[in-house]
């Protein structure tokens, strides 16, 4: 039995283990690309493995460039230089009913001493998820997230050169699985992918940080401040309430509010691509330290066209999760919050995850069954290890 084989069955007992107390990072994947060894993180205690046990092709290479602190995941990549008929694939063993949160980040660096950075496709099991644009003149990686519901015992996330012909390339790969209860909104064979996650009247962004302080699924939640809105938290100890989807306290004790009663809250996001349905999950708790007895905090939710498509009453104590659905069109997209006549509080949000929708059930194109068949090898190769 060769490391690959091990590999895989280690995965398979891994993904069958008996759930336990958070954070289970054990369960984490968290690969550097082309790195040649591990590397532990010393903060997080994330240890980022190389990646030549979950794929078969391309080859190592360290950027010749970084613009900014970059991280260390980031100072490797592999790239896919062959333009042969084998998908250049990532393959993971998945519990067919589960959610896994995967993260892909992408940084040039000149890698190739070129200054030629590739345009190329991201797909998950056959469905494209990305069209990733990568810069030269970039001083962040590109970074890629979703929310996968695959119905499916393996995942397969492949790098697809496009017409142009650029060589694709991949810096990290993260996948963690998310408990069964969070987003319950998911169906099977499905996928949210990331428009924005963010924290609102926050200074710094919240992520994992290797305590239970932070994020426990490995989002990373954007702060987001604005000057036309109040800042507010809460005081340390009101945070004992369940909110839906489990976002950190670190991300819901504070909130931006509107300056004025019947002033509204408008938050708008222009998507990246058009013509996609669109899941914004919103995230409201009372944090102000000034409401009284006889206070009411009742606001109206529209999106886009659509007037009134929630409405919220906010108590003292309790968490209010508003999901909501839109049909992209083009062009920017509004959220507005505004107070009903006879709130006694202007609207107030916490956070907020932005999302657009894709399907994964439509029939493989002939990209996909090429990623089956080479799926086919790794099932029999498993089969194999089994008897
Ligand atoms: C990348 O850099 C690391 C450390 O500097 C080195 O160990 C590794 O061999 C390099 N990788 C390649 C593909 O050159
Ligand atoms: C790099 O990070 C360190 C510590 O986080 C910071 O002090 C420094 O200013 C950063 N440098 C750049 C160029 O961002
Ligand atoms: C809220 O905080 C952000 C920074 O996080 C800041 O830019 C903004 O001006 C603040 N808003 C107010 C009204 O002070
Ligand atoms: C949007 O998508 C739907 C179905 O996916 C399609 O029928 C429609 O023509 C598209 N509209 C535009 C403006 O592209
Ligand atoms: C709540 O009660 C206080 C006095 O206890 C009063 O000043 C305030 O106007 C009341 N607020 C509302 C919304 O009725
Ligand atoms: C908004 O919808 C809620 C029910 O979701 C309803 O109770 C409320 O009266 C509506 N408000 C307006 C202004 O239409
Ligand atoms: C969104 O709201 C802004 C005000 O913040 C407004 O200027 C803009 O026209 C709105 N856009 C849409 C599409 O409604």
């Amino acid at each position: 039995m060769n490391m690959f084989h091990l590999k895989l069955l280690l995965l398979i007992l891994l993904f069958h283990a008996t759930e336990s107390a958070f954070p289970d990072t054990y369960q984490w994947i968290s690969i550097d690309c082309g790195a040649e060894s591990y590397t532990l993180d010393t903060e997080t205690l994330i240890n980022w493995e190389p990646d030549n046990e979950y794929i078969q092709t391309g080859m190592n290479k360290n950027v010749t460039q970084t613009y900014t602190n970059i991280t260390m995941q980031m100072q490797s990549l592999r790239y896919f230089p062959q333009s042969t008929n084998t998908p250049n694939c990532y393959f993971f063993i998945t519990d067919d009913i589960e959610k896994y949160l995967v993260r892909a980040s992408f940084y040039y660096g000149n890698y190739d001493g070129l200054m030629k950075p590739p345009t190329f496709d991201v797909s998950v099991n056959g469905f494209k998820w990305m069209t990733v644009v990568t810069s030269s003149s970039q001083d962040k990686p590109i970074v890629i997230e979703a929310i996968f519901s695959l119905g499916h015992d393996s995942m397969q996330v492949c790098m697809e050169s496009t017409k142009n012909g650029d060589v694709p390339f991949i810096s990290s790969l993260e996948v963690v699985q998310l408990p069964f209860t969070t987003y319950s909104m998911i169906d099977l064979q499905s996928a949210f992918l990331l428009q924005q996650r963010a924290t609102f009247g926050r200074r710094e962004d919240v992520e994992y940080t290797g305590d239970f302080t932070g994020d426990m699924f490995n989002r990373i939640w954007k702060a987001e401040g604005f000057p036309n809105y109040n800042n507010i938290s809460s005081s340390p100890q009101f945070m004992e309430v369940y909110v839906e989807n489990e976002p950190p306290n670190t991300v819901v004790e504070n909130a931006i509010e509107a300056s004025s009663l019947f002033g509204p809250i408008i938050l708008s996001f222009n998507p990246s691509q058009t013509n996609q349905s669109l899941c914004a999950i919103l995230y409201f708790i009372e944090v102000s330290n000034l409401r009284q007895m006889n206070d009411s905090r009742e606001f109206q939710i529209d999106i886009g066209t659509t007037k009134n498509a929630s409405a919220v009453n906010l108590q003292l104590g309790n968490s209010v999760v508003v999901t909501l659905y839109h049909e992209w069109v083009d062009g920017p997209v509004n959220i507005t919050m505004k107070a009903v006549q006879g709130s006694s509080l202007p609207p107030l949000i916490n956070a907020m995850e932005v999302y657009s929708t894709m399907k994964m059930q439509s029939p493989p194109s002939s990209d996909a069954s090429r990623v089956l068949l080479s799926f086919t090898y790794f099932v029999l190769c498993f089969l194999c290890i089994l008897i």
